[in-house]
C-alpha cells in the first residue's frame, strides 16, 4: 500500500515539470556484457519515460543485464518490490533507477559516488560485483 501511495505523490509531482526526454541504455538480457555502448543508447518517449532501468540479474552462467527506460513510477515500485531479492547471491535480482541521461550505463570510477545511491541502495555484496 505505501508503494501505491507512494507512485501517486511521485506522478503529480512529475505532472508539473517541463518537457523532458533523456536516452538510457536498453538491451534485453545481456549475458556477461552491461551493454553501456553507444549502440544500445535509446531515447525515451518524451514526459512518459522519465527514468533508466537497470536490472542485474546473477544466474549460474553469470551476471545478466537488463536495461531501459522506464517511468519513475514503474521502476521506483520494481525496484522496491525486488530489493528482497537483491542479495548479491545466486539468483539475484536487482533493479536501480535513476533520472539522469544515459545514467544506467558503465559503473562510475569513483566509488565514493555510486551513481544509483539516491535511489536504491545497494547491499554491499552487490556493490562488489557491479
Ligand atoms: C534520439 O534523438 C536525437 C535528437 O532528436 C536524434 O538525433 C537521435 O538520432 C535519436 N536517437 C535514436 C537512437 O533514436
Amino acid at each position: 500500500m505505501r508503494l501505491l501511495v507512494f507512485a501517486t505523490l511521485f506522478g503529480v509531482l512529475r505532472d508539473a515539470g517541463d518537457a523532458l526526454q533523456i536516452q538510457c541504455y536498453q538491451c534485453e538480457e545481456m549475458k556477461h556484457n552491461d551493454c553501456s555502448t553507444p549502440e544500445y543508447i535509446v531515447n525515451c518517449t518524451v514526459n512518459v519515460q522519465d527514468m533508466c532501468q537497470k536490472e542485474v540479474l546473477v544466474k549460474p552462467d553469470g551476471i545478466h543485464y537488463r536495461k531501459s527506460c522506464a517511468s519513475s513510477g514503474a521502476c521506483l515500485i520494481a525496484s522496491s518490490g525486488y530489493q528482497q531479492f537483491c542479495t548479491g547471491r545466486l539468483n539475484s535480482v536487482c533493479i536501480s533507477c535513476c533520472n539522469t541521461p544515459l545514467c544506467n550505463g558503465p559503473k562510475r570510477k569513483r566509488p565514493t559516488v555510486p551513481p544509483y545511491s539516491h535511489c536504491s541502495p545497494w547491499s554491499p555484496d552487490m556493490q562488489s560485483l557491479l
